[in-house]
């Protein structure tokens, strides 16, 4: 992908201030289609993509690094994408106040740090105080849709989302296959090509 230049202004920087859910109708002009969440869209490959394929789609993707954050909302201005936000802040922050119990029909985490050093752990993700509340989150049957390059830490990922209540349809323990529907993330496009592999999770709240 071609470099933008830098935007002045924060992405989404009026989401960050708020204590509450927003309505999220009005944010989203009026759409009351499922909303969606991404948790570290990084290039965006993935969000701007589903948001372009699925219109109905409300897609709320967190990044808290500013270059990557303000070249999503760049390339979403472009392509005149009226279903995705783009948050520039620590998702872990954000989202418990920015999203209602019950409210997100998914959650897509792809290719998250691995964060190997002990003192970056408590960055990652999927750990004991966040997972269960992404649970609450999600809707009965909302998905959790997991990508990672990692091995050892998908294991650890999906034994996580299992603990914490996930119906894994596939069986306990049991990867996702791959499938040539799903849109890629950036980082996913690059082992498409080079074959490297990747683990995936298609979860969802019983
Ligand atoms: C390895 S990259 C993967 C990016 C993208 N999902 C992909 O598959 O190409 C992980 C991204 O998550 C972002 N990230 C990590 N923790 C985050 C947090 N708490 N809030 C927002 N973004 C976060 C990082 O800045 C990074 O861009």
């Amino acid at each position: 992908m071609s470099r933008v230049p830098l935007r002045p202004e924060v992405a989404g920087e009026a989401f960050l201030a708020l204590s509450a859910p927003p309505d999220w109708k009005t944010v989203f002009h009026g759409s009351e289609g499922p909303l969606e969440l991404e948790i570290g869209c990084g290039a965006g490959g993935f969000a701007l993509e589903y948001a372009a394929r699925h219109p109905q789609v409300r897609f709320v993707a967190f990044e808290w690094r500013k270059k990557f954050a303000r070249e999503v909302a760049f390339r979403r201005d472009k392509r005149a994408l009226k279903n995705l936000v783009v948050i520039e802040g620590d998702a872990k922050h954000c989202v418990p106040k920015l999203f209602a119990k019950g409210s997100l029909s998914a959650v897509h985490l792809q290719f998250p740090d691995p964060w190997w050093k002990r003192a970056h752990q408590k960055r990652a993700i999927l750990v004991p105080d966040f997972t269960p509340v992404l649970f609450g989150l999600l809707k009965p049957g909302g998905v959790f849709d997991l990508r990672t390059d990692v091995e050892d830490r998908a294991q650890a990922m999906l034994h996580e989302l299992e603990a914490a209540g996930f119906h894994n349809p596939l069986g306990p323990g049991v990867f996702h296959p791959y499938d040539p529907d799903d849109v890629p993330s950036t980082r996913e496009r690059r082992y498409l090509v080079t074959g490297q592999p990747v683990f995936r999770a298609r979860l969802t709240r019983p």
